[in-house]
C-alpha cells in the first residue's frame, strides 16, 4: 500500500542518506567486494557505496525507486527481500533504513544468510524499539477515533536488540555488535514527512477524508514534538548491527 515516489523521497527521506555514514562505518567496505543493498530505494546511499570501488547490486520493491537507482547506473533487482534468490555471492549485505518495512523478519534473514559467501557479513540500521512511536501512536488513534482499526494498518516492525539479534542467532549468524540508538531527527517539513510515509495508513480512508485526516494527526503531534520556535524533531531510534554468517 506504501506508494513511493522518487521526487517526495528526494524531499523529505534524503536525511536517511544523509544519516547514514554510521552504518557505512560498520560495514568497512573494502574496495572490489561484492555487496548487496537490500532495501537500496532511490540508490543515493549504493552509488556512495560504488564510487569507493565497491561492486553493488541493489534490490527494492518499488518500481519508481527501482527506476530512480537505475538512473544512477545501478544494477538492481526490482523484488521483495523475502523472495531474493542470490546464493554465496556476496561478501557483505548491507541495509540501511529499510528492514523495518519488513515485517517477516526471519524470511528476510533467511535470504540474507543465502545471499552471502561463507565468513560474509551483514551490517544494518533500521527503525528499532520506539522508533516515531509518538508519530505511531498518533496516526491509530487518528484512524480509531474515524471507526477504523489503526493498529493494523501499522506497516512497520521496530524490534529490540533482544528480538533482531535472537533471530540473527537462530539463522546461522555470529552477532559482533547490535544496539539500539535513539536518534532524534529534526525534520524541516513534518506535515510532507507525514505524507511520504503515512500511505497504509491513509490508504484505509476515502480520499477525500486523507487530508483532514492528517491534518489532526499533525494537531496530535504539535504539543509533543514541536518546539515554541516550530520546529519539528521525530523521535526516531535507530537499531544498528554486524553480524557474520559461518
Ligand atoms: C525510519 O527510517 O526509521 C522510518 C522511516 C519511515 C517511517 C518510520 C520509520
Amino acid at each position: 500500500m506504501q506508494k513511493w515516489n522518487a521526487e517526495d523521497y528526494e524531499k523529505h527521506a534524503r536525511f536517511v542518506t544523509d544519516l547514514g555514514s554510521p552504518v557505512v562505518e560498520l560495514l568497512a567496505p573494502k574496495a572490489g567486494e561484492r555487496i548487496l543493498d537490500v532495501g537500496c530505494g532511490d540508490g543515493v546511499l549504493t552509488a556512495k557505496l560504488a564510487q569507493l570501488g565497491c561492486v553493488m547490486v541493489g534490490v527494492d520493491s518499488s518500481p519508481e525507486l527501482v527506476a530512480a537507482a537505475r538512473r544512477l547506473d545501478l544494477e538492481v533487482v526490482e523484488t521483495c527481500a523475502t523472495e531474493m534468490e542470490f546464493d554465496a555471492e556476496f561478501d557483505a549485505v548491507f541495509s540501511n533504513a529499510a528492514l523495518h518495512w519488513m515485517r517477516d523478519a526471519d524470511a528476510v534473514i533467511r535470504r540474507v544468510a543465502r545471499a552471502l559467501r561463507s565468513g560474509g557479513r551483514f551490517v544494518a540500521e533500521m527503525g528499532g524499539q520506539g522508533c516515531v512511536d509518538t508519530i505511531v501512536r498518533a496516526l491509530v488513534a487518528e484512524l480509531d477515533r474515524r471507526g477504523h482499526n489503526g493498529e493494523a494498518a501499522v506497516p512497520w516492525y521496530f524490534p529490540s536488540v533482544e528480538d533482531y539479534g535472537a533471530r540473527l542467532a537462530a539463522a546461522g549468524f555470529e552477532v559482533r555488535y547490535i544496539a539500539l540508538i535513539p536518534r532524534p531527527t529534526p525534520l524541516p517539513d513534518m506535515p510532507g514527512w507525514l505524507k511520504t510515509f503515512s500511505g497504509n495508513f491513509t490508504a484505509v480512508l476515502r480520499p477525500g477524508e486523507r487530508e483532514d485526516y492528517l491534518r489532526c494527526v499533525l494537531e496530535r503531534l504539535v504539543p509533543k514534538l514541536r518546539d515554541s520556535d516550530g520546529n519539528w524533531t521525530a523521535d526516531y531510534v535507530r537499531l544498528r548491527f554486524a553480524a557474520h554468517f559461518a
